[in-house]
Formats: C-alpha cells, sequence, structure tokens
C-alpha cells in the first residue's frame, strides 16, 4: 500500500538510521581506520531541512523508527534542534541516538528536552588503559560522566553497546555487567563486523561462550522480548536487568531485517554489510517534488540485498562504519 514500504523479501522497513556526521572524536580500532582522512565535504552534508524532507517522506512511507547515528552524533552542530524538528514529524514513534558519550554530560538535558526518547552508548571497557587502547583516546571518565548525566536527564532506555573482539576479558565483560546493574543499563555485547578495511584482522568473535557463563553467573534467563533492532536478550529473575547479544557473524539476523540507512551526503545504503545504494541528494538539489521523493525512496528499497556476507566474503565492505553509521 501506499504508506508501506516492503522489501523484495517481504521484510517490512519501519526503522531508519540516519548518519548526520561521518566524524568522530575516537578511533576505536574496528571502526576507524587508522590515518584515516577521507571525510565527507561539508557542501555534501545533507542540511537539517534535507534531512528533515527525507525523514518525513520515510515516515510517511510508514517507518516509525528513527535512529540517529554517526561517526560521533554530537559533533554535528545543533543536533538537539535537529532532534526536535523530528520530533515533530507525524508518525515518528521512537526517535533514539547512538553515541560515543564524550560529549553527552554537555547535550543530554538538551536531547531530552528536544524529544528523544532513547539513547545507546558505546562503551568497551572500565578499565581507562583498556578503553585508551580499544577507543585510541583517554577519555573513559568523559564517557562514564556522560552516562551519568542521561540517566539523570531521566530517558527511558539506555543502553550499553560493547564491542567484543577476540582479545576482550571476561573480567572486562564482568566490570561492565556488574556497573550496568548496578546503574539499571542494559548491556549489549555486540560481535565485531568486518568493516571498513581497518587492517585489523578481527579473527572469530563468537559471543555463545561468553553468553553461557554470564547467564550461570547472573542468573539470566533467555527473553522471548525482542527489541526493534537485531539484538536478543536475556534478563534476570526480577526482570530489572537485561543483557542482550547481537551475533551478525554467528548467526545473522538478516530474516528479520526492518531497516535501511541514511548517509550524511544523503546516500541510502540497503545493508551494512553489501555495497547496494541509493543516492538521494542529486535528486534532493534538483527540486524533486515530496511526490517523487516518496517514489524514489520506494525505488531505493527494491534494491535492498538478502543478507550481508561478512562471513563468505569479510573484505567485501570498504567504505568505513561512520559512512554507514553502524
Ligand atoms: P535498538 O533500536 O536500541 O535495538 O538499537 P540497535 O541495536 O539497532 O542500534 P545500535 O546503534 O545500538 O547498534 C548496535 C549494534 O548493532 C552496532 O554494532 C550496529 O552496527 C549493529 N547493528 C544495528 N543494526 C544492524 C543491522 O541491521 N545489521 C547488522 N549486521 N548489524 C546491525
Ligand atoms: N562491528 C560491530 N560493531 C561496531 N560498531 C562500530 N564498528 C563496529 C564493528 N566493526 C558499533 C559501535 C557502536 C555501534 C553504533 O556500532 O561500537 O556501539
Ligand atoms: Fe539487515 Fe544487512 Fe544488517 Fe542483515 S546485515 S540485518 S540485511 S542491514
Amino acid at each position: 500500500s501506499a504508506s508501506h514500504l516492503t522489501d523484495p523479501f517481504g521484510r517490512r522497513i519501519n526503522y531508519l538510521r540516519l548518519s548526520v556526521t561521518d566524524r568522530c572524536d575516537l578511533r576505536c580500532h574496528y571502526c576507524m581506520p587508522v590515518g584515516f582522512s577521507d571525510y565527507e565535504i561539508p557542501d555534501n552534508w545533507l542540511t537539517f531541512e534535507e534531512i528533515e524532507r527525507v525523514v518525513n517522506a520515510f515516515a510517511k512511507l510508514g517507518v516509525n523508527a528513527v535512529r540517529v547515528t554517526g561517526g560521533e552524533p554530537l559533533l554535528r552542530k545543533d543536533l538537539a534542534t535537529l532532534i526536535s524538528n523530528l520530533s515533530r514529524i507525524n508518525g515518528l514513534s521512537d526517535i533514539s541516538l547512538s553515541t560515543n558519550g564524550t560529549q553527552l554530560a554537555r547535550y543530554a538535558k538538551d536531547l531530552k528536552t528536544a524529544g528523544l526518547h532513547r539513547i545507546n552508548v558505546s562503551l568497551d571497557s572500565l578499565d581507562p588503559i583498556e578503553f585508551s587502547n580499544v577507543c585510541g583516546r583517554d577519555v573513559l571518565n568523559k564517557v562514564l560522566m556522560g552516562l551519568t548525566a542521561a540517566q539523570e536527564s531521566e530517558f527511558d532506555l539506555i543502553k550499553i553497546n560493547t564491542v567484543y573482539s577476540p582479545n576482550t576479558s571476561i573480567e572486562t565483560i564482568e566490570n561492565l555487567v556488574e556497573y550496568s546493574i548496578r546503574n539499571r543499563f542494559t548491556l549489549r555485547l555486540i560481535e565485531v563486523m568486518p568493516v571498513g578495511n581497518t587492517g585489523r584482522s578481527t579473527g572469530p568473535t563468537h559471543l555463545d561462550r561468553v553468553k553461557k557463563h554470564c547467564q550461570s553467573k547472573y542468573n539470566l534467563v533467555e527473553s522471548i522480548d525482542r527489541g526493534p533492532g537485531p539484538a536478543k536478550y536475556l534478563v534476570s529473575a526480577d526482570g530489572k536487568f537485561k543483557m542482550g547479544f547481537i551475533t551478525p557473524m554467528s548467526s545473522h539476523f538478516c530474516d528479520t531485517c526492518n531497516r535501511v540507512r541514511l548517509s550524511v551526503d544523503g546516500t541510502i545504503y540497503l545493508c551494512l554489510g553489501q555495497n547496494d545504494k541509493y543516492e538521494l541528494r542529486p535528486l534532493l538539489r534538483s527540486g524533486i517534488s515530496d511526490e517523487d521523493l516518496m517514489e524514489a525512496i520506494r525505488l531505493a528499497v527494491t534494491y535492498k540485498p538478502e543478507r550481508h556476507e561478512f562471513n563468505e566474503h569479510p573484505d567485501k565492505i570498504i567504505r568505513i562504519m561512520a559512512k554507514t553509521g553502524g
């Protein structure tokens, strides 16, 4: 129907990931290639007006969830203004942000006031040395202050994202679990994906063993509740603590994929693990009508591939994670 987006495999697309910048103030080794500098030029960044127009078209096509990502989205000037404008678009019931948290102490209140519903914060370790080894900057404390500020701003649900690599120790995970229980955060462990040619071997990152360990150590049971995203959850008996596992490598979730991505330069990427894309910027800048914009988005979704091939073709995705927005 006119108000639904369905891909060639019958999947309903209702979740848009919106990368508002490809820049970041951290250098996490699984994300940003060492020495990377080939950023999008500002002339090619969609303006807030252009972004709002595209999101509005997606919303008219039945998308109800928008997640703002990057790079680090809080590096985009006046992000709270964009959020506030997005929150006025009809049909959006879930507006969320994925951030590295370094600037969250400064912005959490404004974001809440602007109408942001949920925040996911990346945090790979509570050990300052380990944090800076993984993320390239010595700013663990800023992230922790950001998380505290988010908590004080009373966001519905705060999730911590931990990328799990073969070097991650079980102590690191346990510390994150206990910190999350204490602070009522949901913790998610993520298998590292080979994206962006970071020049480092990812190695096996299967989470099964870590999952079993945490399940028995913290008395967790499988939850039937799946969120809007790809994570599967364990939950404590009292229901207060949830721990999610995002396993694109060991058990992909493409069958239930509900999303497409819009990059800062106005390109729709149809899959994190494929190169299929559709460029909206030229259309936006040559006076396309709202009707035709919706038609273009419908067409773009027909190019959505069935699934990623990270295991079969680990060298396939050269574009950096910050471009696609995770
Ligand atoms: P929720 O809406 O809170 O469930 O968020 P989310 O987990 O969908 O988004 P978030 O930005 O927190 O991403 C967490 C991890 O999941 C990141 O490593 C993303 O790259 C990964 N991820 C999110 N969506 C997809 C997807 O469609 N495919 C794959 N392979 N990974 C994804
Ligand atoms: N594999 C898995 N997750 C990644 N992220 C960034 N790069 C990768 C990767 N190569 C995560 C970030 C953030 C989320 C949006 O994506 O840590 O939490
Ligand atoms: Fe969807 Fe592609 Fe992610 Fe699979 S890898 S869940 S198809 S975006």
